[in-house]
């Protein structure tokens, strides 16, 4: 399966939300995501259901929404309702993880489940075949444009290695700090959504970054 790019709206210019929603719409991007933050489960607040909902307005790919809240499985309908496609929950954040995909799914909605950096992959053994999405986490969650932790390629091996003893066809989904240099080697350790928040929106040429990123 070729892989997929998922812009993330965080680096957009939210005075021009409009025009960034567009420039995606027309680039080779697959997917939008979209970073939801409370000030509680990360430092930093983003934005909420008004906003997601105006992106969906215009969208016209899937919304993969990455919710940094704490007690995520409060909001299922909610997202669903605003327009998210993928709705993904941090595993730290969630205590009955099974029971929210149960819903994310009854919703009609695909599942995720994040990992922060020092989780490790072995956490998702019992729950793999349940989720559609792992977010690895390649940086702390709250910020975009922060550096990229290399320890994830060993996350990534771990990972891939699980998928295959399984069989499951779970995405490997990248977040944080991807740029033109270490794209390649994400790719090349089995990634198959690489989300990109500053390296395409403060690019000179956003739709040609995309497109190099999509190569
Ligand atoms: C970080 C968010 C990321 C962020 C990535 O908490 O989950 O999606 O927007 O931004 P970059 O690509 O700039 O590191
Ligand atoms: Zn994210």
């Amino acid at each position: 399966m070729p892989h997929i790019v998922a812009p993330s709206l965080l680096a957009a210019d939210f005075a021009n939300l409009q025009r960034d929603v567009e420039m995606v719409n027309q680039s080779k991007a697959p997917w939008f995501h979209i970073d939801v933050m409370d000030g509680v489960f990360v430092p930093n607040i983003s934005f909420g259901f008004p906003l997601i909902k105006a992106i969906a307005k215009h969208a016209k790919k899937p919304l993969d929404v990455h919710l940094m809240i704490v007690q995520p499985e409060r909001y299922i309908t909610e997202f669903k309702n605003v327009g998210a496609h993928i709705l993904t929950v941090h595993y730290e954040a969630s205590t009955h993880l099974h029971r929210t995909f149960q819903n994310i799914k009854e919703a009609g909605m695909k599942t995720g489940v994040a990992l922060n950096p020092h989780t490790p992959v072995s956490v998702l053994e019992d729950i793999l075949p349940d989720t559609d999405l792992v977010c690895m986490m390649s940086v702390n969650p709250g910020f975009g444009g922060q550096k990229f932790i290399e320890n994830t390629y060993k996350k990534m091996a771990q990972l891939r290695q699980m998928i295959k003893d399984k069989g499951c066809h779970t995405l490997i989904e990248i977040d944080g700090g991807v740029d033109m240099k270490n794209y390649k080697k994400l790719l090349l350790y089995g990634a198959d959504v690489l989300v990109a928040g500053n390296t395409v929106f403060s690019s000179e040429n956003p739709l040609k970054t995309i497109e190099t990123l999509m190569k």
